[in-house]
């Protein structure tokens, strides 16, 4: 079975939906970020500060590569991941990319308690939230084989939308 592959924006719900999906499913999961992690051994705020952005990406490109690998696994990314081409053209071959769309009002308000996300870490994180979209909303939909709305919509639901559409 091919892998199941999740994008969207910081506060999508790339994490929890995938992990309910893969139970839903009786697949495994992978969170490429909590991958990260455990490779590195430190945290991704801490990567960021140390390496920067770019060291983070460069981090992200190869396991990203490594989890395209495996087959009929849920995948779940991080919001930057389809930045660079190399990645997008990994996700595409990787599985059924599944887009799923937020607002930036949602993002906004999943993300507010969240201090894990350097790129928030800003005094006006809405206008951060609105740029990102705007480069990145196109970058998601050439991807993406689904796209599925999770505004305002419990994650169970979400997952049953996911399940009847692929
Ligand atoms: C990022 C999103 C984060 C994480 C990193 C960078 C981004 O993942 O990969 O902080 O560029 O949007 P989530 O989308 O899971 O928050």
């Amino acid at each position: 079975m091919r892998n199941l592959i999740l994008v969207g924006p910081m506060g999508a719900g790339k994490s929890t939906i995938g992990r309910l999906l893969a139970k839903e499913l009786r697949l495994h999961f992978k969170d490429s970020d909590k991958e990260i992690e455990q490779r590195t051994g430190a945290d991704i705020p801490w990567i960021f500060d140390v390496e920067g952005e770019q060291g983070f990406r460069e981090r992200e490109q190869s396991m990203i590569a490594e989890l395209c690998g495996l087959s009929g696994v849920v995948i779940a990314t991080g919001g930057g991941v389809v930045l660079k081409a190399e990645n997008r053209r990994e996700l595409h071959a990787g599985g059924r990319v599944i887009y799923l769309h937020a607002s930036v009002e949602q993002q906004l308000e999943r993300t507010s308690r969240d201090r894990n996300r350097p790129l928030l870490r800003n005094a006006e994180p809405e206008k951060v939230l609105s740029a990102l979209m705007e480069i990145r909303d196109p970058l998601y939909r050439e991807i993406a084989d689904v796209i599925v709305e999770t505004d305002e919509r419990p994650p169970r639901m979400v997952v049953q939308e996911i399940i009847d559409r692929i």
